[in-house]
């Protein structure tokens, strides 16, 4: 398939697609390098066409994606980039999609921002669909990333990215309201979780934090707009990535989701659960996006002993442990440690709220409750005495971006 990858209304490439992999098989003519996907590379006039297909790939639902082999097979569909051209590769996260030649659509005609989308999809990826045939893909269901089950919904106009948990306690939304709650406690610039049920599952609610105007860049695409020597820490790659592309105040915002992840033990804060935000038009960085995506947290998938023991922790972006991590802050006095002393009201009501009690036993909320409220202690604790290093070594560096895989047996 001949189509043009489209920016928002700028053309920007001509692009050939396989039509039985969706894969990028031939890049011609450059209308537009500067809208190019942040972080693919052209030399000379040529757009790296391996760069090209990674940030297409990305685009498409990841295979991990818990319930995506049923829903590939519902939909009879041979694998998830096929699924993005059905719905001109559109998201409600950037405003990239791909025009097909011959076809009369525009941006402000098929944007998923302004204009509303089947529910086609997201029935298929949660198991609620009606239909067996005749399936309307425009959804921005087929771009959304992460391997948790979801899909967006348009509730009052607004649009909303609703989010399940994984077996065996399906924690993660709850999580996500705690996180919510202490960012809101600390002031750190977050996206606000709620926890909805349906037929007695939970998950987790969050308004699109993209306009039409804007767009999410992940940590991860700013990550490849330079090369990483090997004698460069991780930390310090991002912070120079964003400095030549003119981010500002990335290091109160490291500072901030730091320490937020060290007090929830996230388990999974890879390079795309962060990101900046941009103009789509005018390509003016806005800055570090708001926090979004903290649920695989508070021992989410732990049994309380595990919990107490705080070990098999997995700490990402940049160091391999949550001690060795909190060392790149660069200041703790931000800190109002008095506005965390409700900390056990907040981990208690959110988890013994109506309907939880089937997952969370009282041991459980308590394990969560002693080790978060400890883990402040630590933290104020170090933060008294605490001089930021001069130099930040590779050591304990993480090696590799990769997301969580969750346990999907059983899941409904
Ligand atoms: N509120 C939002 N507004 C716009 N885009 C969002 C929002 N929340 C998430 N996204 C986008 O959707 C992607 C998937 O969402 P999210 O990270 O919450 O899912 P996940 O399944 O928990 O991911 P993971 O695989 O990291 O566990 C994010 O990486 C981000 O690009
Ligand atoms: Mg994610």
């Amino acid at each position: 398939m001949k189509c043009n990858l489209m920016h928002k209304r700028i053309c920007v490439v001509e692009l050939e697609l396989d039509d039985a992999t969706g894969f990028i098989k031939k890049i011609g003519k450059v209308y537009e390098s500067e809208h190019l996907p942040v972080g693919v590379p052209i030399k000379k006039g040529i757009v790296d066409r391996t760069a090209l297909n990674d940030w297409w790939t990305e685009r498409s639902i990841p295979a991990s994606r818990s319930g995506i082999r049923e829903a590939l097979e519902i939909l009879n569909i041979v694998n998830t980039k096929m699924l993005l051209i059905k719905c001109y590769g559109l998201s409600l996260s950037d405003q990239y999609w791909i025009c097909p030649y011959g076809v009369d659509i525009t941006w402000d005609k098929i944007n998923f921002f302004d204009n509303p989308f089947s529910d086609d999809i997201g029935d298929v990826l949660f198991g609620t669909n009606k239909k067996n045939n005749a399936f309307d893909f425009s959804s921005p269901d087929n771009t959304s990333d992460g391997n948790l089950k979801k899909r967006w919904k348009v509730i009052d106009g607004k649009r909303y990215l609703i989010k399940g948990g994984s077996n065996p306690f399906r924690q993660q939304p709850f999580s996500e309201v705690i996180a919510t709650g202490i960012m809101e406690r600390l002031e750190i610039p977050h996206i606000s979780y709620q926890v909805m049920w349906n037929k007695e599952v939970p998950y987790s609610v969050c308004e699109d934090f993209v306009t039409s105007d804007t767009e999410l860049i992940p940590a991860w695409r700013i990550m490849q707009t330079q090369k990483k020597e090997n004698n460069v820490s991780v930390y310090q790659h991002f912070l120079s990535c964003c400095e030549k592309l003119g981010i500002k105040d990335v290091v109160r915002f490291l500072d901030r989701m730091i320490v937020l992840d060290y007090i929830i033990t996230n388990e999974d804060r890879h390079f795309n659960n962060f990101g900046v935000l941009r103009n789509a038009e005018t390509l003016e960085w806005i800055g570090m996006a708001p926090i979004y995506d903290s649920g695989s947290s508070l021992g989410y998938d732990k049994m309380p002993a595990q919990i107490y023991a705080e070990r098999d922790v997995i700490c990402k972006p940049f160091k391999k442990s949550h001690k060795e991590q909190l060392k790149l802050v660069s200041s703790f006095d931000w800190i109002d440690f008095e506005k965390l002393s409700d900390i056990r009201e907040l981990i208690t009501e959110t988890f013994t709220a109506k309907g939880v009690s089937d997952y969370m036993d009282a041991a459980r909320v308590k394990a969560i409750c002693d080790t978060t409220q400890k883990r402040i202690k630590d933290l104020f604790a170090i933060s008294m005495d605490y001089t930021p290093s001069e130099t930040i070594s590779t050591d304990d560096d993480v090696e590799e971006n990769i997301a969580e895989e969750y346990q999907t047996k059983g899941m409904i």
